[in-house]
């Protein structure tokens, strides 16, 4: 690990910071994720400085003109304060404790519990450097967790985002405190969560997740979907094959065509992008089957409306887990209508007509919807051929929901008003819906067709 302390002090806000805490005798230090990731190699904007005994908001107050940043009281009373300068946020605290060796004492992971000033170069009494260096989390201790819960969803968020491993006991005591998740926030829950869903690789720290029981004590619902056994094509129980389709949509994900990664890349609310709510949708697609599950007489399982069921599910753990509105909204479409494309591909009636309609009425979901689909497939048992085969049918549903997003306008309401001689009005909207229905199915290819479409609509 190379020595940092040039680059720490070759930055000009490090330079100001740390010179002007000098002069005011103020002990500061550099901590937390900034740090961890500098020793990472990596760049990380948002920073955070603490100050020995207290006077962190005073500091920032006085740097933020120094740094000619903005400032943003936090937390008076607690001593915190925000500076921000061109996008990037310094953080300022006041040691939990009397010295900076008690406030890395009271965090979460020693690779979260270092500290560096230019007087004493690193402190770093937890051996985080050494567990950078050998790719672990490992709490500081139990107590530390037991006192803010959030932190045992963390330890997934930072294997996830670093590659690192969980240390066992770090493992154990996570298990052993799992219950105590409850007790947190859910905008802080899912904040976290939301965060692991993000990297390529989440499927691997969820799948950990899952056996510390932090999973379910975040969505107790997938906790049923356990007692339903491997079935029919089904290899695995429900439970194992809902995280399995987390794995096969992290699969799928790099062959799809570049324009579904450009639609899944979107964000549908601040820092949440479409991927990560397909993601979650994949782990509780299934979760409406407890509630609908009949066993047949001749033995099948069959968990008739399940879609329907797991979606009124997502209101409960939306309201919980305090999601917005827009990530409720595809959330619900995922798992009311994760069937709806094997239908459709499945359906001897399909004819164009049916899969404009269907796939207008899921909108932009379509797309979501769909890869979600072929995700389930795969994780579902069944021969390769009929895997690939299955998997070619719903790549064409993809295209031609794209070929819906580019049709062309070829009447606009004014030509209909002047055309047609119609009033202004809802027919209008009608017309047009209409016109464009025939355009994805081939009827009408230019304007000519669309004049004489509209006449036999009309007359
Ligand atoms: N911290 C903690 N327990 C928490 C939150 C934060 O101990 N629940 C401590 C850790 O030392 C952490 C630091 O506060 O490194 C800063 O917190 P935060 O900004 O949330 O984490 P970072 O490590 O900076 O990483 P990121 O900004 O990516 O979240």
């Amino acid at each position: 690990m190379k020595d940092l302390r040039e680059e720490i002090l070759s930055d000009i806000i490090n330079q100001k910071i740390f010179a002007f805490g000098k002069d005011s005798s103020i002990k500061l230090y550099l901590v937390g994720g900034h740090l961890r990731n500098l020793l990472m190699g990596i760049d990380k904007e948002d920073r955070d400085y603490v100050v020995e005994g207290k006077g962190a908001w005073n500091l920032a107050k006085k740097l933020a003109s120094v740094l000619n940043g903005s400032f943003v009281g936090l937390d008076q009373e607690r001593d915190i304060a925000r500076i921000v300068i061109e996008g990037r946020t310094l953080d300022f605290s006041g040691t939990l404790g009397k010295s900076i060796e008690e406030d890395l004492e009271r965090r979460d992971f020693t690779i979260n519990s270092i500290a560096w000033s230019p007087e004493r170069g690193f402190i770093d009494p937890f051996h985080g450097m050494k567990d950078i260096e050998q790719r672990i989390i490992r709490a500081i201790k139990k107590e530390n967790m037991s006192e803010d819960p959030l932190r045992l969803i963390r330890a997934y968020r930072f294997g996830a985002e670093l590659k690192f491993d969980i240390e066992p006991r770090t493992s154990e005591i996570i298990t052993e405190l799992s219950y105590l998740i409850p007790n947190v926030s859910g905008e802080r829950i899912s904040s976290e969560f939301f965060k692991i869903l993000e990297f390529p690789h989440s499927f691997d720290y969820i799948f950990i997740a899952s056996e510390s029981k932090v999973l379910e004590a975040i969505f107790p619902e997938l906790t049923p979907t356990r007692d339903i056994p491997p079935h029919g094509k089904h290899n695995l129980r429900v439970f194992d094959h809902s995280l399995d389709v987390v794995r096969c949509i992290e699969v799928i994900i790099p062959k799809l065509p570049d324009w579904v990664i450009v639609h899944l890349q979107e964000e549908v609310s601040y820092g949440i992008s479409r991927l990560s709510v397909l993601k979650l949708g994949g782990l509780l697609h299934d979760i409406g089957k407890p509630l609908t599950w009949k066993i047949t007489s001749n033995g099948r399982h069959r968990f008739i409306g399940h879609g329907r069921a797991g979606a009124e599910l997502i209101d409960q753990i939306s309201e919980r887990l305090k999601l917005s509105k827009n990530v409720i909204g595809v959330l619900k479409a995922l798992v009311r209508s994760h069937l709806r494309p094997l239908h459709l591909i499945e359906s001897v009636h399909l004819d164009k007509r049916i899969l404009y309609r269907s796939l207008s009425y899921l909108g932009q979901d379509s797309v979501d919807i769909t890869v979600l689909a072929m995700a389930d497939t795969l994780s579902i048992g069944g021969t390769e051929e009929e895997k690939i085969k299955k998997q070619g049918l719903l790549l064409e549903i993809l295209e031609d929901f794209r070929s819906y997003r580019i049709i062309p306008r070829l009447l606009t309401g004014d030509d209909l008003i002047k055309i047609f001689n119609i009033e202004q009005g809802p027919q209008i909207g009608k017309i047009l819906k209409a016109l464009k229905e025939a355009q994805a199915i081939g009827e009408v290819r230019d304007k000519e067709e669309a004049i004489e479409y509209v006449k036999r609509l009309i007359y």
